[in-house]
């Protein structure tokens, strides 16, 4: 059968083959230095070897310093052992939460180490430990005898799990005169890249055997398409070869029905017990415990049922029925009491287990009897199926300790903080393939998949469901992404990979608009947006809606670039129709600003009035209305003094009662972008400065990498990513609005270069283009603006420069801005623009210009000239 998704597959699978291996994905080994430890421990004049011995009470420890933050695989090499011993180690990235490390989360579908805090036991052989499982980040590790004798350290390490490419060697870059933001932009590169993560980087969780799964200790996965089963039977073989087994049902993304059964070896030898389990802490709640009538050994195979039905789990062990559970009401209005969800095989610390033959057979009475599983669960192929697969493509996280998902909403960041610095645009590419390759029928894409899910290489489909479909406006990002990525890469072939789902994403949105062509929040599951804590948006969404004019927009330049003429009028058409809407139905005309939504009508949020900007839809609205809006922010939002520093994401009365407000790196991008897109470099500045600079200041909290938020007052908690990839928008910023350097048509055929200088009084640096690299160094001392560009070959476009005058110099060459006489090679026009003067370049070169005080120097060598020329004159008069 034909269908345009094949042609999708085919370009997806070649998107994999082209990846190979560079130099940037091959791991490199952190050691750390000491930081601290206490006096009874023995080291070697400050380094390696360590000998470290069990003290009780436990009062001896060492803290290592990676400097950086790091993440990957810990190594210990332990060359002497003295009696049985326990190491305990613990792992954060700020040194304030070291001791007991940052706080756990336990996602269901995982692929790194959920825990903080390890304890090895070390017995004579354990000379070499390297943990198969990825700690995501971190700067300190403590370790610690908790039990035993003395062993000796003759090296301990992280062997690196992401992007290993040197930032200096990054074709972008970006410093400036002032310290603080050149080490700023740098800390946006290294928050991006530590969440770089290379093709097949990541292992993979269950191991594919000719014995079925092996899953080691703290495995995690859920079976992709189950998660909207309710009632069934599942039925499977398994082997203990450690402690016990455990597997969940009504598994989805977020809770789960556990069920373990542990062996006669366990503390509690042959019981079973049963718990519920969520992502988010307290991990399990007990519900029900039972001893066997019978032994469960090791290395022997024992038959599992378990018959899934309304409020009752009937498990049977090789035929005999051992116990009917009761499964508990849900107390939370929210949840059903039948939490839709499929089969999961789990592994908690020492457990080591096979599971093979399973399958899973329907109890509904729709499809009764009818297969909806069947694996012998010995192919990789069904270790994708469990999303715990390595990962394919090369992606980008979101956080480098957690969520470690691949957020679409995040890219709106990350993709940018990327185009500036590693151009490797294969991690845009890769995560965008991803998401979107999970698209229900009805066209929406998923917003959020782990690490090891599969790339899905078949037509959109219903089987998936649940929280890797997040939200409204997170639909959106996946296709005002895609535009993104084509206009900084001028990737085609990407652009008609992704076409037809994106059509399909704009189709589920063109549904949801009502006669007053603005969109309506329908489903409330996904009216969340980026802080779930602010609650669900109903109604008609304002940011919903802007966003649905950017995304008709970039739908329309995607049309454009695949060649569908009418398509692209009727998405320009349509976004008209919607800007027009949000700036008749809500904005506030009394108080000048844009309503969070028509249901919402108090609170001014960050995020959808500098959007309004950012989109047009305020200027569209008056001449004046971006800004007041850009004012109205400042005043509402920014903090100032004891309050703390920066921008608040929104007013308080903006948010349900009793919940914080926030300081978001995240939003507080497109509220800087906002005012540099109007001009108002001074407000941009104050962003950068009051948002990002309390992370770059030294603080037991610096981890030379940006927060997923801040805290007005206080610095982050545990659990807080202190590496999250959305919080480096500073980085583009810097590049794109202060060095001065952006596309205007897609891979930079065309570029815009157009420095705003703030109180910097100099920046240089580059972009990656398609075409080669752009440089940009201006200097703006001795009351003279000078800029110079290097341009590759093949582009076009136009250099801005600031400045009241009326005279320039280019290349040596001094003009009037009146009489510019085409002398200049590749200079094409220079144009006189408000406040900046325009010289259009049309072929590769360097170019210098001046401005400003060479007004003078000008005007007396025009003066000069004339003179000579007159002498000339007068003198071939007299001859003649
Ligand atoms: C470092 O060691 C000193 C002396 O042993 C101790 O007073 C201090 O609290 C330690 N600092 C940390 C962060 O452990
Ligand atoms: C200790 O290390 C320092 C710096 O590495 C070195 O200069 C010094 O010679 C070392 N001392 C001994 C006793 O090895
Ligand atoms: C630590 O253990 C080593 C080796 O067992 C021993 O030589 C040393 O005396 C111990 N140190 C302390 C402070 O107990
Ligand atoms: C150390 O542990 C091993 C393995 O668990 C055990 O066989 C041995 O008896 C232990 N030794 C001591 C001294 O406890
Ligand atoms: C069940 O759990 C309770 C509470 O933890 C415990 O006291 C009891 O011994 C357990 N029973 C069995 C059979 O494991
Ligand atoms: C279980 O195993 C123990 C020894 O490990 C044995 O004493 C006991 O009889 C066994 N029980 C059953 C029911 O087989
Ligand atoms: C699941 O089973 C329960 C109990 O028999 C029943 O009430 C419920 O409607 C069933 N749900 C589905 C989707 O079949
Ligand atoms: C262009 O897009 C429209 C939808 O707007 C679609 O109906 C049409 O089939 C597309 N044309 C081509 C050639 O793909
Ligand atoms: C506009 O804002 C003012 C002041 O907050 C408020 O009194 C008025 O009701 C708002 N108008 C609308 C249409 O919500
Ligand atoms: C320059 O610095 C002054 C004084 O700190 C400040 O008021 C002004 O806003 C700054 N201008 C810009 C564009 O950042």
């Amino acid at each position: 059968m034909y269908s345009k998704y094949l042609i999708y597959l085919l370009n997806l699978i070649l998107l994999s083959s082209r990846i190979s291996l560079s130099i940037s994905d091959i791991p490199i080994i952190h050691i750390p230095i000491l930081f601290n430890y206490t006096n009874d421990i023995i080291i070697n004049n400050n380094t390696f070897p360590i000998i470290l011995n069990y003290s009780n009470p436990l009062t001896s420890y060492i803290i290592f310093d990676y400097v950086d933050n790091v993440g990957g695989f810990p190594f210990f090499d332990i060359d002497q052992i003295n009696g049985n011993s326990s190491l305990r180690v613990s792992y954060s990235e700020a040194l304030p939460n070291i001791i007991d490390g940052d706080v756990e989360f336990y996602p269901l579908i995982r692929s790194f180490d959920p825990y903080r805090v390890k304890t090895y036991e070390i017995i004579a052989s354990s000379n070499h430990i390297e943990s198969p499982l990825i700690q995501g980040a971190q700067i300190y590790q403590r370790i610690t005898l908790t039990s035993g004798g003395s062993i000796r350290i003759n090296k301990l390490g992280i062997k690196s799990a992401y992007y290993t490419k040197e930032i200096s060697s990054a074709p972008g870059s970006f410093s400036c005169s002032s310290e603080l933001y050149t080490k700023m932009w740098k800390m946006g590169v290294r928050t991006l890249q530590i969440n770089m993560i290379p093709a097949r980087t990541v292992p993979s969780g269950f191991i594919a055997t000719e014995q079925g799964f092996f899953l080691t200790e703290n495995q995690a996965g859920v079976y992709l398409r189950g998660m909207q089963w309710i009632n069934y039977t599942v039925t499977f073989s398994t082997m203990i070869v450690k402690s016990g087994c455990s597997f969940a049902v009504r598994s989805n993304d977020y809770s789960e029905i556990v069920i373990t059964i542990n062996s006669n070896e366990h503390l509690n030898p042959n019981t079973l017990i049963v718990n519920t389990r969520q992502e988010l802490p307290p991990p399990d709640i007990f519900i029900y415990n039972i001893t066997l009538p019978f032994n469960i050994s090791l290395l022997k195979w024992y038959k599992i049922k378990a018959i899934v039905q309304g409020l009752t789990i009937e498990l049977s062990i090789n035929d005999n029925n051992v116990s009917t559970i009761s499964l508990p009401e849900s107390s939370n209005p929210y949840i059903p009491s039948m939490t839709p969800g499929g089969i999961a095989f789990t592994t908690s610390n020492n457990q080591e287990t096979f599971f093979r033959d399973l399958q899973v057979v329907d109890l509904s009475s729709s499809n009764f009897g009818s297969i909806l599983y069947q694996s012998s669960l010995t192919s990789q192929q069904s270790v994708y199926d469990f999303g715990v697969g390595t990962n394919e493509l090369p992606i980008i996280l979101d956080g480098a300790k957690r969520d470690r998902n691949v957020w679409s909403g995040d890219l709106l960041v990350v993709g940018p903080v990327l185009y500036y610095s590693y151009y490797e645009s294969k991690y845009v590419a890769g995560s965008l393939a991803l998401l979107n390759s999970y698209q229900l029928k009805s066209g929406i894409v998923s917003s959020r998949v782990n690490v090891g899910f599969p790339l899905q290489r078949s037509d959109p489909t219903d089987e998936f469901v649940g929280p890797i479909f997040y939200s409204y406006t997170y639909f959106l990002a996946n296709l005002i992404s895609v535009a993104e990525y084509y206009l900084y890469t001028g990737d085609i072939q990407f652009v008609n990979d992704q076409w037809p789902r994106m059509q399909l994403l704009m189709e589920f949105f063109s549904a949801l608009v009502d006669t007053n062509n603005l969109i309506v929040v329908t489903n409330p599951i996904w009216g969340y947006d980026y802080n779930p804590s602010y609650g669900i948006y109903t109604g008609k969404f304002t940011k919903l809606n802007i966003l649905y004019a950017m995304a008709l927009d970039d739908a329309a330049f995607l049309a454009d670039a695949i060649n569908n003429v009418t398509a692209a009028i009727q998405y320009r058409q349509q976004a008209i129709a919607v800007r027009n809407a949000i700036n008749t139905y809500l904005y506030n005309s009394t108080s000048n600003y844009y309503m969070i939504s028509d249901q919402k009508t108090i609170g001014i949020s960050q995020d959808t009035n500098s959007l309004a900007i950012l989109s047009g839809i305020a200027s569209q609205l008056g001449p004046n209305v971006s800004e007041q809006l850009l004012e109205q922010l400042k005043q509402k939002l920014r903090l100032s003094g004891t309050n703390g520093s920066g921008y608040l994401s929104t007013t308080s009365d903006g948010i349900p009662q009793g919940t914080s407000v926030i300081v978001s790196p995240f939003i507080s991008f497109f509220h800087a972008a906002a005012a540099f897109e109007q001009d108002r470099s001074d407000l941009a500045f104050d962003i950068l400065e009051s948002v990002w600079s309390p992370m770059a200041q030294p603080s037991p909290y610096f981890t030379g990498t940006f927060w997923e938020s801040e805290r007005p007052i206080n610095y982050p908690g545990a659990s807080t990513s202190m590496a999250h990839t959305w919080s480096a928008g500073i980085t583009p910023l810097l590049s794109k609005y202060v060095l001065g350097i952006k596309p205007i048509s897609p891979g930079y055929a065309k570029w815009l270069i157009r420095p705003q200088l703030g109180n910097l009084t100099w920046a240089s640096g580059s972009v990656c283009t398609p075409y080669g690299i752009i440089t940009v160094k201006w200097n703006n001392s001795n009351s003279q603006f000078k800029i110079t560009v290097d341009i590759p070959l093949n582009t076009r476009g136009t250099v801005y420069v600031p400045t009241g005058r009326n005279c320039i110099n280019v290349n040596e060459k001094m003009f009037h801005m009146e009489s510019y006489d085409n002398s200049v090679h590749g200079v094409d026009r220079i144009t006189k623009n408000g406040s900046y003067i325009e010289i259009s370049i049309v072929s590769s070169g360097s170019y210098t210009i001046i401005a400003n005080s060479v007004c003078n120097a000008v005007s007396s060598a025009f003066i000069r000239s004339s003179i000579l020329f007159y002498l000339i004159l007068s003198l071939f008069i007299i001859l003649s």
